[in-house]
């Protein structure tokens, strides 16, 4: 086995936690890497006035594979009051590392698998007929486009004249907007470019080939938002008809798809999506699935850096908890997204294996898996502590 360098990057809160017992559940499970760490959060916003250093961005640079935990974000003027008194005032401002990174390394494809495990008693049941009860076995994984769309940050609330102008050129806003005055207006653009798009696109097709998914569901607008939602439409019923024939292209409707959700998730495989509703989408089926204590995420960019992380934040209210509570299976499924991108499939499926094992056995859960609120007291009454999870886990790898 090649030995590889991995940048960790635990970030703030329980992403320092979770991301450490990953790293047991890795060694445990035979993967040889090199750790190095890289400094990325709130400290080093208040301490240097940059929550993600250029250090950090060139040892991602360096050695391009990524574990990362979570990091805490804050409104802009809290951000700034709790700047450190010698970099007060001189003009740093904010901004989300995670959204640093993804625009530094151009991590353009994120992909979301929401998977149910046999006996985890969060898993949506629906009622069938005769009053029984269904539950369904999700196996959906969403492609979110990650770089463009309604996240690409071109907005304004009082728009530059030129930006006016533009607008006015459109006869749909000279017909509604024409008279609002221009300090009334906010607009948020939706950008997706061709070359974004198909690569997206491409990704999914190419996932769902090779992990035997039968369709690929595009879950976006485009009978209302012509224009980009139509792009991906277009463009994915081309790339499906020159290359993917054997794959079935679906189409559903963002605000429909919420509908259905919990109709008949287990029809759905493959969904890609447009920034926003990939989010959306990926959030709703993670909560068919267990929630943030289970959702896992990778993120690629074209020049081969790859970026896992939980969809979890930093949970800074249970970050200081002298036994920590919060389940790490979200951070510990990261990591074997990251595995399976370094061809270490075996290693993943043996942890995925003793993930299920454990969820299944029922012996030890994580306070949000018994639906208790998360107080310190979770561990007397019977739930297991985010190591103690660890520990299950390590202790069932065969
Ligand atoms: P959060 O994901 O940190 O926590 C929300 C709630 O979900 C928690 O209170 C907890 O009840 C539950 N939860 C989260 N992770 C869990 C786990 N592993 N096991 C069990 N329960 C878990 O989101 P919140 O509270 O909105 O944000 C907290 C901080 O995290 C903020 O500063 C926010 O900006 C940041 N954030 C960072 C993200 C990232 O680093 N990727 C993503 C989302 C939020
Ligand atoms: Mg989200």
């Amino acid at each position: 086995m090649t030995r590889r360098t991995v940048v960790l990057l635990p970030g703030d809160g329980i992403g320092r936690v979770v991301l450490k017992e990953a790293i047991r559940v890795l060694d445990a499970a035979g993967f040889e890497a090199d750790y190095i760490h890289g400094d990325i959060g709130w400290d080093f916003w208040c301490n240097e006035g940059n929550p993600l250093p250029t250090r950090t961005i060139d040892l991602i640079e360096k050695h391009k594979i990524a574990l990362f935990g979570a990091i805490t974000s804050k409104p802009e003027d809290e951000a700034r009051a709790e700047l450190r008194p010698g970099l007060q005032g001189k003009g740093f401002k904010y901004s989300s590392p995670i959204v640093g990174l993804r625009q530094h390394f151009n991590l353009d494809i994120c992909v979301r698998p929401c998977k149910s495990y046999k006996g985890n008693p969060l898993n949506f049941v629906r009622r069938g007929k005769d009053n029984t009860i269904d539950e369904p076995v999700v196996d959906v994984v969403v492609f979110r486009q990650n770089t463009e769309g309604l996240y690409c940050g071109v907005e304004w609330t009082n728009p530059p004249e030129i930006v006016h102008q533009a607008l006015m050129s459109h006869p749909k806003f000279r017909e509604n907007y024409a008279d609002v005055p221009v300090d009334e207006l906010s607009v948020s653009t939706r950008i997706f470019t061709r070359k974004a798009t198909i690569r997206i696109l491409t990704a999914a097709f190419e996932y769902a080939r090779r992990y035997n998914y039968k369709s690929v569901t595009l879950c976006e607008k485009p009978n209302v938002i012509r224009e980009t939602s139509g792009l991906m439409w277009r463009l994915a019923k081309e790339i499906q008809k020159r290359s993917f024939p054997e794959i079935v292209l679906l189409n559903t409707n963002i605000d429909a798809q919420m509908m259905w959700l919990t109709k008949n998730p287990e029809d759905y495989g493959v969904i890609v999506a447009g920034n926003m509703f990939g989010d959306i989408v990926s959030d709703a089926f993670a909560g068919l699935i267990g929630g943030l204590g289970f959702a896992c995420s990778a993120q690629f960019s074209s020049e081969g850096v790859a970026v896992f992380e939980p969809t979890h934040g930093s949970a800074p209210k249970y970050a200081d908890y002298e036994v920590s509570i919060v389940n790490p299976i979200a951070m510990i499924e990261s990591a074997c997204m990251m595995l399976d991108y370094l061809g270490e499939e075996q290693i993943s499926s043996k942890i995925r294996m003793s993930i299920a094992r454990v969820i299944e056995e029922g012996k030890s859960r994580t306070y949000d898996m018994l639906k208790m609120a998360g107080k310190p007291d979770v561990i007397q009454n019977g739930a297991v502590s985010t190591s103690g999870m660890t520990d299950a886990i390590i202790a069932g790898l065969k």
